[in-house]
């Protein structure tokens, strides 16, 4: 290893040239007017293959490409799968980055743009991994598979069918996956749960123009006021979901797991400080980190209607609009809550408008098993490179293809996320720390030597 790791401090500087050089192609997969660059993005994946002499392939699907590839055959060494996503989400409000989402910034030890940590940066670790391991000894010690697709942050469609139909060329024994965080700045982690997630659009739709709302107020239902008490009835006033059912086949916390997050290091009144609130509502009987790691949640996304512009405009909108997701603990079937929530929209819809749902992804949660060998290489190889054992956490955000790799090729996905909580992700000033961006490389480079003992 010493000769990788050189390599690789040698090369550091590259490394994130070419990193700035991908964050600089504005991939946001939910726009569909950058098409374009979603193309030019998985070009650019490729091209990092090819120039390893590795023989790439963009699969095309109905949405954005993916771009997979594979190491030359070592008979009897275990096969890895890396996943990950060059798309990123949509970079507004602009107005909020200190510099523009798509011109990486470095200050102070980050490198800050859309995409930086999710998942062009994290990505990146296992694609220069393999550089250093080829360019210096001419091949790697185990089977890799990379499978990097365009539509994570848009539900994974074209890859779940890809899943469905060639499972067999993504056959593995391990799945990696670099997108998420560390636990804190210096305390690494392996991620044992993700929560899933089930997303919608609802369109309340009412008189049939904008009217004047002292002419009509009062006489006619109002789509936004509906609209609040619809989004408001879907929770009650300990934060709990209203939908029937919806709690029934939720994993409840063991004693075990509650002990073992309390003894994390976490600063609840910290964390709040850092967001810049003085508190928060949530589920009763739970503190913050079991919330946001392993319970389900309801949060509007987005919420529309009526006049936005300046000044006061006294109308009566003709239609309003949300989008919003509930978060999903492991054993909670995105379709059951959907039909619960057409059953409660149902009864929630005041007369006078009426609801157009919209069911835009949705994706179970996930528990990997701890006591994996793979979970060991994972843990030495993060401690070769940042110094410490990690710690293992739960994550609340979604990685959806997760089950489906479990389900469809028996594989477990090693979780090692190189973020931080504060990198902006989703949020203006998206940011990954440089140094994690070498250290991620290096554990990556001594997780393939670790897993080729097993
Ligand atoms: N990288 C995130 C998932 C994540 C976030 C993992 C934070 C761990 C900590 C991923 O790219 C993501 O944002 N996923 C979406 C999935 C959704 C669009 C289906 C999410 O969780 O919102
Ligand atoms: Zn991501």
């Amino acid at each position: 290893m010493p000769n990788i790791d050189q390599y690789i401090e040698a090369n550091a500087a590259r490394f994130e040239e070419e990193l700035c050089e991908f964050l600089r192609i504005p991939s946001v997969s939910a726009d569909a007017a950058l098409r374009d660059d979603m193309q030019r993005a998985a070009e650019w994946v490729a091209e990092q293959f090819r120039r390893l002499k590795l023989t790439p392939e963009i699969i095309p699907t109905s949405g954005h490409p993916m771009v997979y590839a594979e190491t030359p055959t070592v008979a009897g060494a275990p096969t890895a799968l890396v996943y990950g996503h060059y798309d990123v989400q949509p970079s507004d409000p602009l107005e909020k980055w200190t510099t523009p989402p798509f011109e990486p910034t470095r200050r102070d030890g980050n490198i800050v743009a859309r995409g930086a940590t999710d998942d062009k940066g994290q990505l990146l670790t296992h694609l220069k991994s393999l550089e250093a391991w080829m360019n210096v000894e001419g091949r790697l010690p185990i089977n890799l598979k990379f499978i990097i697709e365009g539509e994570e942050e848009v539900g994974s469609h074209g890859l779940e069918k890809f899943l469905a139909e060639h499972s067999d060329r993504l056959a593995c024994d391990c799945v990696v996956i670099s997108d998420g965080s560390q636990f804190a700045p210096g305390v690494p982690a392996v991620t044992y749960g993700l929560r899933g997630i089930a997303y919608y659009e609802l369109h309340v739709i009412g008189p049939n123009r904008d009217l004047h709302s002292g002419s009509f107020g009062g006489s006619v239902t109002n789509p936004a006021n509906a609209l609040a008490m619809i989004l408001g009835g879907l929770i009650d006033k300990d934060s709990r979901v209203t939908i029937p059912g919806f709690y029934d086949d939720v994993v409840p916390l063991s004693d075990r797991e509650r002990k073992e997050m309390a003894a994390l290091p976490f600063d609840e009144k910290e964390f709040y400080e850092q967001i810049g609130v003085d508190g928060a509502i949530g589920e009763a009987g739970y503190t913050a980190l079991e919330r946001r790691w392993a319970r389900p949640t309801f949060d509007v996304c987005g919420i529309w209607g009526g006049y936005q512009g300046e000044g006061a405009k006294t109308v009566l909108p003709s239609m309003a609009a949300a989008k919003f997701s509930f978060r999903l603990v492991p054993n909670q079937d995105p379709a059951k809550v959907s039909a619960g929530l057409k059953t409660c929209l149902a009864e929630l819809c005041p007369p006078g408008v009426k609801t157009e749902l919209i069911d835009c992804h949705g994706a179970p949660g996930v528990l990997v098993p701890l006591d994996s060998p793979y979970v060991e290489a994972a843990a030495r190889a993060i401690e070769h490179a940042f110094g410490r054992r990690p710690v293992f956490t739960r994550e609340g955000g979604s990685i959806p293809i997760v089950t489906t790799f479990h389900q469809r090729l028996g594989a477990d996905a090693l979780l090692i996320g190189w973020g931080q909580d504060d990198d902006n992700t989703h949020s203006p000033n998206e940011k990954f720390s440089l140094a994690d961006f070498h250290r991620g490389i290096k554990a990556s480079a001594k997780l393939w030597e670790e897993l080729s003992k097993l």
